[in-house]
């Protein structure tokens, strides 16, 4: 992809690379596919869809992926390994455009202790790997792993032996997230000094935010030349995660004459669903405090605070909720809800009439409502182009729940019947309190013996009837898992967040066997050649 506008910043997103390699459960397939056709909407430039090597479900995704965006490019990683250059071609060959990233470790702890090579190998293994994928697309990134900790003469040779193999982008990562700003806007400074070629390739940034500093490591290398930013939505991504899309993209927005007009082609109003759709899919909840998509990001507290905002905004608010696209909605749905709220709903997240069958999209809502209590915006948006069986399928459902609660001389007693694969059970049980008495049965249901770290409730609506959130964390096999449950009855919610936990963990479990069941060679670690 050629960028001949200096001020334009082009937008990489990893989440279904970087960020999907740190979820608790991987992504499938049809999951992948909506997270990427909202990045396009997003007005993300490249999409990395995957590690097209490590197994068949990501080649797939990839695959599928290519072949549905229109306007951004599709681009898989590789190792500087032929196979893996060769799988991403594979993957990709059908797409008009695409891109092959190829990276290799160049700090000296990477170069010796990990890949036990000495730097002239690990400079032929790259020139290797950029001229084989140059001879497969024009569009070639090479990623110097771990540049951040890399000897500054070594990176330079590096940077100039990759752009003089054919790499129209070299990015340059903060992979342990090590540097502080000044530090590696003056790495890319010196690169843009020292390296004779580099007008022949787009400089990129990759930080992780290990110290917190993937941000402005971002942000201060634009300002020495960088022009392509690697960003997750939500700052996913190993450990502490990566530089988050939303910030990089609003901190331009918002400071376009700090950064001297710099610009990037995010539409920022589409920036609170893609955030909540992600987190959605993923499972994983955006931080309260989380900048720009947190839900206490725009809210005030303190009185000096409230006074000044009803006063005038812009005393305590430089972006405001509606510019990243956060509308008041108070309206859940269920499978209470009518034809009418299905079909506004639709038209508010820019689908008109004409793009879908009423009847045919309120039939299919239903029974996931059903399933699943409480629909989201991106299970509605998912009901409109995948098809019935890429619906993602439950193994447990909760049938019915009886509970007597507690009271001076009462034990806590509950009774769940539930849906397991075609089959239905029932289980009874006691408890400290009516929570712990279903949860209990549903355990004994399920089989899976996970353990209970967070809890928490909170109303999602005004009034008598209001719906009870609950959101639960839970312990399996060392990992966590989440779940939320939304009903008027908060046991009720309770137990539907334990079971959307336990069907996770339930996933989890089958990708892992798949994986374990794969034939050899293919459990492949991206940071090991
Ligand atoms: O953090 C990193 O260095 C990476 C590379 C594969 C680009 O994710
Ligand atoms: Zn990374």
């Amino acid at each position: 992809m050629s960028n001949n506008d200096k001020n334009r910043v082009i937008v990489f997103d990893t989440t279904l690379r970087d960020g999907e390699q740190a979820l608790l459960q991987s992504l499938n397939e049809r999951q992948k596919l909506q997270i990427a056709l909202m990045l396009e909407q997003l007005g993300v430039d490249v999409i990395e869809a995957g590690f097209p090597i490590s197994s068949p479900g990501d080649f797939n995704a990839v695959k599928l992926i290519g072949e549905s965006l229109k306007r951004s490019v599709a681009c898989g990683l590789s190792r500087a390994v032929d196979k893996d250059i060769d799988a991403v071609r594979d993957a990709l060959c059908q797409c008009e455009r695409y891109r092959i990233h190829t990276f290799i470790a160049t700090s000296d702890i990477h170069v010796h202790d990990k890949l036990r090579k000495n730097f002239d190998d690990i400079i032929a293994m790259a020139q290797n790997a950029v001229r084989r994928a140059r001879n497969y697309t024009d569009d070639v990134e090479f990623s110097c792993e771990d540049a951040g900790r890399t000897p500054i003469d070594n990176l330079c040779r590096m940077v100039e032996c990759a752009i003089d193999a054919g790499a129209t982008t070299v990015n340059i990562p903060d992979t342990v997230g090590y540097t502080i700003p000044t530090e590696f806007g003056g790495i890319i400074h010196t690169l843009f000094e020292r390296v004779p070629n580099i007008d022949k390739a787009t400089i990129s940034v990759h930080c992780h935010n290990d110290l917190g500093m993937a941000t402005g490591n971002t942000l201060v290398a634009l300002q020495n030349g960088a022009r392509q930013v690697e960003v997750c939505v939500n700052g996913l991504g190993e450990r502490a995660g990566n530089c988050s899309l939303e910030e990089v993209a609003m901190a331009l927005h918002t400071r376009k004459e700090y950064f001297n007009g710099l610009y990037t082609n995010i539409v920022p109003t589409n920036i609170a669903r893609a955030s909540q759709m992600v987190a959605g899919i993923c499972n994983e909840k955006v931080p309260p405090h989380k900048a720009i998509v947190g839900s206490n990001a725009f809210a005030h507290s303190s009185g000096i605070h409230q006074d000044g905002v009803l006063k005038n905004r812009n005393t305590y608010e430089i972006i405001t909720p509606e510019s990243v696209g956060f509308k008041e909605n108070n309206l859940h749905m269920t499978a209470r809800s009518g034809r009418h709220m299905i079909k506004s709903r639709l038209n508010a997240l820019g689908y008109s009439d004409d793009t879908f069958n009423l009847d045919e999209v309120y039939r299919r809502f239903l029974e996931l409502a059903d399933r699943k209590g409480q629909v989201f915006d991106y299970d509605l948006e998912a009901l409109l182009f995948l098809t019935h069986d890429m619906e993602e399928q439950t193994q447990f459902e909760l049938d019915n729940l009886n509970v007597v609660c507690g009271g001076s001389g009462v034990i806590p007693t509950a009774s769940v019947r539930m849906k397991i694969g075609n089959e239905t059970f029932v289980e009874s049980g006691t408890g400290d309190g009516p929570v712990d008495a279903v949860f209990n049965c549903i355990t004994r249901l399920t089989k899976i013996d996970c353990k209970l770290v967070d809890y928490n409730i909170a109303a999602t609506s005004e009034g008598m009837n209001a719906q009870g959130q609950v959101d639960v964390d839970v312990l399996y096999n060392g990992r966590k898992y989440h779940g939320k449950g939304l009903s008027t009855d908060i046991i009720e919610s309770s137990a539907l967040a334990l079971i959307h936990a336990c069907n996770s963990i339930y996933r989890a479990q089958f990708i892992e066997k798949q994986r374990h069941d794969a034939p050899e060679g293919e459990h492949i670690d991206p940071h090991g050649v």
